[in-house]
This record gives structure tokens, sequence and C-alpha cells, in this order.
């Protein structure tokens, strides 16, 4: 087999076979497919799509890549929960010690920013010294013990999406349902969860733009995990605004921070709780999401939620302390307000726009090997339906250098201002199972 005559393959609409796919999938891994021809193929494979059995063997391909972690031995179901990726979705760093203080097993393989969206593992290196590339030892020890841990893919773990979520990011092949699907899946399974929820994004700052692309990738994910005997349930969530206030690294574990405290944004707190309730009643610990909740909640009030995020901080070699002390965290040098041109409400937001500003800021990566800047962000101080004064701060950008005047215009016509109040955003569109 050639790679040349496979790209030129799925290049011309043809159907690739099982075994083309993992030849590509085990010499790419293997280092003996180059990054140019991968990444010819990606874009014929984002222009042409694939079929519902190329995505499942792509899926299988990736997933055996590597290892497939064996977490028999921690007793309980084990609950995972994953998001097609957002702007301002820090969900999974509240979830994560929110879920286990309830008694949830939570193994948590995380991915870096992709395109215009942030990554929790680049969120939670905002935190000193926090690391994310434990052994599957020190990963499975950590799970047993206390509930959670969020590591990146090891090496060992699903390394072909490793190394294609990467070489996405960078050559503009992010928003394809059978690319989607098979990252996250390969990914997801390997880590050994016996369940997932699923946080399938949709609306102009999602990588579907549309509820009929959303709810075809929320099918094709759910179909996945039921082929490999793993019960999904997928939420299609709101991403027509950022969730919360934040965009950026640091300023989202210290928003992360307040949800733990029960002071955090709403949309932030309540998104935490609905997938949170959910992985409650996949691990079986309580019978109705109603009674998730509460359950939930309580730990929050009681403090349990901060003490798990503390004991997850302090697990992965973090300075807990900023949890008490968010000023600990990297600061910016300089910020800048951004402000309204116009009076009104604000009736729509350009959610791709704030988090490619935010990448631009130097909060993401333009480039694989790019360094990613923990400081910098957006601070967003209006959100959809809420009212403006001409002059007023619509956002301020965290910054370490001069904001490009790009930058400021991109965040400024991000805001679209009306005469009229909107109605509310709906937050949960639908649940698949
Ligand atoms: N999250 C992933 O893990 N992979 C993607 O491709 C998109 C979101």
């Amino acid at each position: 087999m050639r790679m040349i005559d496979l790209i030129a393959k799925k290049r011309d609409h043809q159907v690739l076979t099982t075994a083309e796919i993992e030849f590509i999938i085990t010499e790419y891994t293997a280092g003996n497919i180059p990054d140019y021809q991968m990444s010819a193929l990606l874009m014929a494979i984002y222009l042409n799509d694939m079929n519902h059995d190329e995505t499942s063997a792509l899926a299988k391909a990736m997933l055996n890549s590597g290892e497939v972690l064996d977490l028999t031995m921690i007793p309980g179901i084990k609950v995972d929960k994953h998001s097609t990726g957002g702007v301002g979705d820090k969900i999974s760093i509240p979830l994560a010690p929110l879920v286990a203080s309830a008694g949830v097993k939570n193994p948590m393989i995380s991915g870096r920013g992709l395109g215009h969206t942030g990554g929790t593992l680049d969120k939670l290196e905002a935190i000193p010294g926090y690391n994310v590339d434990e052994t599957v030892e020190q990963f499975i020890e950590q799970v047993q013990e206390h509930g959670t841990a969020i590591i990146s893919a090891t090496k060992d773990v699903a390394p072909a999406d490793r190394k294609i979520y990467a070489l996405r990011d960078v050559t503009s092949t992010v928003e394809a349902i059978p690319l989607i699907a098979s990252s996250v899946m390969s990914k997801k399974l390997a880590s050994g969860t016996n369940a997932l929820v699923l946080d399938v994004k949709v609306g102009n700052g999602a990588f579907m733009k549309t509820e009929a692309r959303a709810k075809q990738l929320a099918e094709t994910l759910v179909e996945i995990g039921r082929q490999n005997n793993v019960p999904c349930v997928a939420y299609l969530t709101d991403m027509n605004q950022p969730l919360g206030y934040t965009i950026g690294n640091a300023l989202e574990i210290k928003e992360s921070i307040d949800v733990l405290r029960g002071e955090g944004p709403e949309d932030v707190t309540e998104l935490t709780l609905i997938l949170g309730a959910e992985m409650l009643v996949l691990a079986k610990i309580a019978d109705t999401t109603e009674q998730a909740r509460t359950i939930l909640e309580g730990k929050i009030k009681d403090g349990s939620a901060l003490a798990a995020f503390k004991q997850l901080i302090t697990d992965q070699n973090g300075d807990a302390s900023i949890v008490d002390h968010p000023e600990k965290l990297p600061q910016a040098l300089t910020t800048l307000d951004i402000t309204a041109k116009n009076s009104g409400y604000i009736t729509g937001m350009q959610t791709n726009d704030l988090g490619l500003a935010s990448v631009k800021l130097g909060g993401g990566r333009a480039k694989k090997a790019d360094l990613v800047d923990p400081a910098v962000g957006i601070v967003l101080h209006k959100k959809i339906g809420d009212s403006v004064k001409i002059g007023e701060a619509l956002a301020t950008l965290y910054l370490n250098a001069a904001a490009p005047q790009e930058v400021q215009d991109q965040v400024l016509n991000s805001f679209e201002i009306g005469s009229e109040k909107p109605e509310p955003l709906t937050l949960i569109h639908e649940i698949i199972h």
C-alpha cells in the first residue's frame, strides 16, 4: 500500500477500506508517513467526508494505535465526560473534582487547545507545577485513591490522536465529523472508562455550527461507544456565546475555582451540575439526575468539591495554594478595555472570533511548536441579553504585549448591539442516548 494512492482515493471521493485505514494509522504513528502526506489526507477527509464504516474503522485504528488502559482493579463504574470544544469551556476543571467528591471514579484524558477553542490541559498547566504527563501507573493510582486525574494522552495511549490532533490544529482540518469523532472516542475508549457523558457543542463558537451537524456528530459518537460497549449520553449544548466570562488559561482556572466555591457564573455552574448529575446516574451513585444534582450541590456547599480540586492539583504536583490565592496564578502585565461604540442590548456574539482573538493574544497556538501564554486572554463584561451604554467596557484584554489593532477590532466586532432585548439562549438543546 502507498499513502500517495490512498490520498488520491479520498481526494476522488472513494471509500477507504478498514485495512487501508489501519495501514495509514499504524504507519503514521510509527513515523513512516510524513506530516505533509497526512495533512493532505486530512484535508481530503475534511472536504469529502467518511461514511459510517470508515469513521468507526478510524476510531478503532486510533484506539489500537496504543495501549488501552485496564482499570478493572479500580472498583466501581468509571465514568468520564468529554466536550467537543468551545470558547470559555472550562467545564472539565470544576466537574472532575466535583463528581470525584461525590464518589465517581473519573479517569480523564484531555486535550489541548484546538483551532479557536481552548484545551483543558493548557488551562491546567496555568497552575504552577501541574503535571499533565503522568505515567499510566500514577494515573491509575490517583483515580483509585482520590477519584480523579486529568492527564494528557500519554505516549502510549492513543498516540495516533496525539499526532493527528496537533496536525489538524495547524492545517485547518478540525471541523470534520469523522476526525472529531475518532479523536474523541479513541482517547476516551483508551482511558478505560466504562461510561461517558459527551458535551457536543453547537453554535457559532463550536466546530459544529448547525443543530443538524451537531446531532450527526452526537449520534456518531454514541454509536462508536455502543459498538465498544461503553454507554454514552450526548448533550447538545449551546455555544453561541462563550461559557462564563473568561477566555484564557489562568483566567479560566480562576473562574473554575469560583464555580467550586458556589460563586461561579450561572451558565458554567448549571452545565457543570447537569453533566455531573448524568455522570452520577451512569455511575449508579444516584437513580435520577434530580437526586444526583442535590448530592452535587451539597458537595459544593460543604466545601468537599473545592477540597477535591486541591487534592487533584497536589496529586499532579501543582501548587494547590492557588485555590485560596488565585493571585498566584500567572498574571498578565497589562489590560486594555474594549468599549461599546453605541448603546442598546447585546443581541449576538461572534464566539468563534472571541476564541481566535484570545489565541492571537498568545493564549493558543498558530503553529504546532508554539508555546501558550497562560496569563493572557479576555474577560467579558457583557453577554447576550445584557444592556450596554456607549463607552461602557464590553470586555477587557489581558496582555503581555501590545494588543494588535486587528485583535482589538475583532473583539469589538464580536459584540452585536441592537435596540431590542433578545430572547435568552437555551443552554441544553437536546439529549441523545
Ligand atoms: N476534542 C477532541 O478530543 N478532538 C477533537 O477533534 C475535537 C474536540
